[in-house]
């Protein structure tokens, strides 16, 4: 279908998901390694993220490209192409930490492969499941994202250069949380989709990513370094910790009212707005569009 003139007439940053050019420059200190807490179990599982991200955005992106000749609506257009322009980025800038942690040795390209792997067996099935497995993980996304801007131990824990590019990675999945929800919506996606959604998931894409995970662990040779372990282990799935505070919302995606909206993030986005992009904004001499992404 071609271009309407409606279609044209509004752009993402002017529904409020911006694409944003960051042009980040990471320096190459050695004690960059293990960027988390210097833990390498929780640093890994943060490189097999950043490994994931590149083929599994790409995913997303595919899932609701299927369904863009059937959006009427220029305000869900726009919210598309401003969702589709976020994603493209983060792939990009993901794939040039990707490009740190190569030089490091770190085997980024190992989850890349098993994600990738693992989202070929959901392209088996009808492009429907795909955007529904596609809501699933962006729900996952968001309170992934959610915690990225408010976990005070990550906050401490971790490298603040690094922590950047996830930071500006995690406004923006808040920015655009609705969007892919909002076309599954559009094609009357159901319930039971969902459901199917989470078997599939758990089924393909959750295994990849843990067995990349180990696999790193002992390509490290970090496997048995059990205090170590324990101590990321904790951090990542303790009370209160970070991964432990993204799954117990997971079993809101099965509801039957479900929508990505119910997580209220307005004032979080609001705030990290103007930290990261505001006139003082940690990232904005690294930052290309800003002009543009004004809407
Ligand atoms: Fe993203
Ligand atoms: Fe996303």
């Amino acid at each position: 279908m071609s271009e309407t003139a409606a279609s044209r007439s509004l752009t993402g940053a002017q529904v409020g998901i911006p694409p944003r050019h960051i042009d980040f420059k990471f320096s190459r200190e050695a004690d960059r390694y293990f960027f988390y807490d210097n833990n390498p179990l929780a640093s890994l599982l943060f490189v097999v993220f950043s490994g994931a991200f590149p083929p599994g955005e790409r995913f997303f992106m595919e899932s609701v490209r299927n369904f863009r000749d059937q959006i009427q609506d220029p305000v869900l257009k726009a919210q598309v192409s401003g969702f589709m322009g976020q994603e493209a980025l983060h792939g990009r800038e993901h794939e040039r930490l990707n490009d740190l942690f190569r030089e490091r040795g770190l085997d980024v390209d190992l989850p890349a492969r098993y994600v990738r792997f693992g989202l070929r067996q959901l392209e088996r099935f009808s492009p429907r499941l795909q955007l529904a497995c596609t809501t699933m993980m962006e729900h996952f996304t968001a309170h992934l994202a959610e915690q990225w801007l408010t976990n005070q131990a990550l906050t401490d824990s971790s490298d603040p250069e690094m922590l950047k590019l996830w930071y500006w990675h995690a406004l923006e999945e808040l920015e655009h949380k609705s969007v892919a929800y909002d076309v599954f919506e559009l094609i009357g996606g159901t319930q039971k989709e969902r459901k199917q959604a989470g078997w599939l998931v758990g089924l393909f894409v959750m295994p990849a990513v843990v067995a990349a995970w180990l696999r790193l662990l002992i390509k490290e040779g970090q496997l048995f370094n059990r205090a170590e372990n324990r101590r990321g282990y904790r951090a990542l799935f303790g009370r209160g910790a970070l991964i432990s505070n993204v799954l117990r919302h997971m079993p809101k995606f099965w509801r039957r009212q479900f929508h990505p909206r119910q997580q209220q993030t307005q004032a979080l986005e609001e705030a990290w707005r103007t930290r990261l992009f505001g006139p003082q904004g940690e990232l904005i001499d690294v930052y290309r569009n800003p002009a543009k992404a004004a809407g």
